[in-house]
């Protein structure tokens, strides 16, 4: 009997898999059709632009996790960093295994953090040792998780409210509000102020785009990035030395790292400026961009946007929160983690998809396509805001889980509920209304109210 239902519950999650890839096949097909008929510019442009939507990607995610759910090719795709190949994990089981095995595929940022902090390696690029568990856990009792709600929350909210009453009816988010409100929760909150606000916003974006997003190892983006990095360091050196000096004791990320310092004297003035760089490149263009991808997608789905907007004005952040989650599964800020192999390793051991990794592959564990996984996500194309938390998997799995994940649960909620709280909601006519994709962060995006 159990022998039974196991072959019935394979049969079943082999026909689901294939008819959500079928329905996705159909629905890239409609996409193509559409764009190469009536978009604009040149043909490849056009075929491009549709292929790489959000909603596209998704498709092309269910096909390959029908057909090919662990792929393995030669070719290295992200050349900023050492690799040999490039596998693509795509079944949600799958993705939570690379990102649960951090023994095996490992995270690769370790030279670009030292070139950042000058020296020492920062915590996302380590693996799972003493140094990791020494710098995590100090850096917890400097950030504590009950701050999200007593300093960080409030923080955010007052800031966005005062932002956005500046721009009552029509506001280009990213600039005058969703870059702003991180701005001042590291300078506020963290205690790391630079000169200007925008210099803060600058340097954290370039480190960031370094990091994280230039697979290719450009050049330009590297100058640009090493010359934030000695900013930053500079403006953390010259916030520790001001406060020192000054004998002030604030109870925010630098007050209490400094007081830690007491009975830790191996956390010293530069162990607390590697740390805190580390926070800074994480916090303000993934919140920005976040909070502006979650309200795009609202705005094309109008009976969520009505939904997001009522709670807004009831001023329920937590069911705003369910919705703006919801909208960023559909395009979130990381739609893949990568790591990199240890050692020749299988991944999905004992099944039909099981697949060998060759030692020094970048693996590319996709959480877009994850958290929309029909054998883990209750129908996974509806926009529902009763789904699990543990269904999404926006900022990260296992050990370097986001060290930011309450806080951006609790702020962009904060950031957007004044402008979604707006009567009439909407994009700005033409392309100011869309995000602006120039550069891998929005710069610019449009809403208009009445
Ligand atoms: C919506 C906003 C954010 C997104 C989308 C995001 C995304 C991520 C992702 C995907 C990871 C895992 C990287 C990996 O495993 O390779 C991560 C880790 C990390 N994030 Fe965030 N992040 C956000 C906000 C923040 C904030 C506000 C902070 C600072 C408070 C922060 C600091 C960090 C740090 C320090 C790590 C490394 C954690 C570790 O290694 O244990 N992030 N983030």
């Amino acid at each position: 009997m159990t022998l039974l239902k196991n072959i019935f519950a394979t049969l079943r999650a082999y026909a689901l898999t294939l008819l959500d890839a079928v329905v996705a096949l159909f629905s890239l097909i409609a996409v193509t059709a559409r764009a190469l008929v009536a978009g604009e510019g040149t043909l490849k442009e056009r075929l491009v632009g549709a292929l790489t939507r959000p909603s596209s990607l998704i498709a092309i995610c269910a096909i390959f996790r029908a057909v090919a759910p662990n792929l393995v090719i030669g070719k290295r795709l992200i050349t900023s960093y050492d690799n040999n190949g490039t596998a693509f994990v795509l079944r949600a089981t799958d993705v939570i295994e690379v990102l649960d095995r951090e023994e095996d595929f490992a995270v690769v940022y370790e030279p670009k953090m030292r070139a950042i902090t000058g020296g020492p390696n920062f915590f996302l690029g380590m693996q799972n040792t003493a140094q990791y568990q020494h710098d995590t856990s100090l850096m917890k009792l400097a950030m504590r998780r009950d701050d999200v709600e007593a300093l960080v929350t409030p923080l955010a909210r007052a800031r966005a409210e005062a932002y956005a009453s500046a721009f009552p009816k029509r506001i280009d988010l990213p600039q005058e509000l969703t870059l702003r409100v991180p701005a001042a929760i590291v300078s506020d909150y963290f205690g790391v102020s630079a000169q200007a606000e925008t210099d803060a916003i600058q340097w954290a974006t370039s480190l960031f785009w370094w990091l994280f997003v230039d697979l290719k190892g450009e050049p330009a983006i590297e100058t640009k990035a090493l010359m934030a990095a000695d900013e930053l360091r500079k403006a953390i050196d010259a916030a520790i030395a001001a406060r020192k000096a000054s004998g002030e004791t604030k109870d925010d990320v630098l007050g209490r790292a400094l007081e830690l310092q007491k009975g830790a004297p191996e956390f010293d003035d530069l162990a607390i400026r590697n740390n805190l760089i580390g926070l800074v490149i994480g916090a303000i263009p993934t919140i920005s961009k976040a909070s502006v991808q979650a309200l795009d997608q609202l705005l094309d789905r109008p009976e969520a946007l009505a939904g997001a907007q009522a709670a807004a004005v009831a001023g329920d952040e937590a069911l705003l929160g369910a919705y703006l989650f919801e909208a960023l599964r559909f395009n979130p800020v990381n739609p893949v983690i990568y790591r990199r192999a240890n050692r020749s390793t299988v991944i999905a051991a004992n099944t039909f998809r099981a697949r060998k990794i060759p030692e020094g592959a970048m693996v590319l564990a996709a959480n877009l396509s994850a958290m929309f996984d029909p054998l883990q996500i209750d129908k996974p194309n509806e926009f529902r805001v009763d789904r699990p938390w543990g269904n999404y998997i926006l900022w990260g799995y296992g050990m370097h889980t986001c060290f930011g994940a309450y806080i951006n649960r609790a702020v962009i909620p904060a950031i957007l509920r004044p402008v979604l709280a707006r009567p009439n909601l909407r994009r700005a006519a033409g392309a100011a209304g869309q995000i602006d994709v120039s550069t891998p962060f929005p710069q610019h995006f449009v809403v208009e109210s009445d």
